[in-house]
């Protein structure tokens, strides 16, 4: 049903699971003696990190924030707001953040700082996907990219167009028509 809607498959399901064990393998790697707190950021990450999680061989609890940036829709201010905050502590803990896509980087710049505000011992970013193109704060940097792609709005695998389409098995772009109606 949903199939009907979608212009192109940008990233298969098939290249997700690649990308899965390989990010897996990179974090298990990587945390080795480490417990990690995995902190999702609501709602786009939800079905990436529940994947994720499950490709990563150590002690991991996880927690979420969901956060909204001031501004209008298509451009972000750059203040964001705490929707809905931790449940965990942060301090002295090794968190990695995970986000579906990185797109100006304002987003994740804001969240970072909190955290490191909050006296984490370490804070790494573990991105789906990633448009470097749009970047706008340099100094946000993904340590884990799943993969970069063209600036082009997506939708699946946790990414939304009014809050559809994040049930989508793979990752593609809508049709024109899709837009326009809305
Ligand atoms: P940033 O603060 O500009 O990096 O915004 C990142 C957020 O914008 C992501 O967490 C998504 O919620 C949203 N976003 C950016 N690009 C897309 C896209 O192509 N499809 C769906 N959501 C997107
Ligand atoms: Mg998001």
């Amino acid at each position: 049903m949903l199939e009907k809607d979608i212009e192109r498959v940008l990233v298969s399901k098939e290249e997700i699971d690649q990308a899965l064990s390989r990010l897996g393998q990179d974090i298990t790697a990587d945390y080795e003696g480490k417990d990690i707190l995995v902190i999702g950021i609501l709602r786009g990450a939800a079905v990436f990190m529940a994947d994720l999680v499950r490709h990563i061989d150590a002690y991991v609890t996880i927690d979420f924030m969901d956060v909204s940036s001031y501004g209008d829709a298509t451009q972000s201010s750059g203040e964001v707001k705490i929707l809905k905050d931790l449940n965990s502590s942060v301090e002295g803990k090794h968190i990695l953040i995970v986000e579906d896509i990185i797109d100006t980087g304002r987003t994740l710049h804001y969240i970072v700082g909190l955290l490191e505000h909050r006296k984490a011992a370490s804070v790494r970013i573990c991105t789906l996907l990633d448009k470097p193109e749009r970047r706008e704060i340099a100094e946000v940097k993904p340590d884990y990219v799943g993969l970069d792609i063209p600036n082009e709005f997506v939708v699946g695998y946790g990414l939304d167009f009014k809050q559809r389409y994040r049930n989508l098995p793979y990752i593609g772009v809508l049709k024109p028509a899709i837009y326009q109606e809305a």
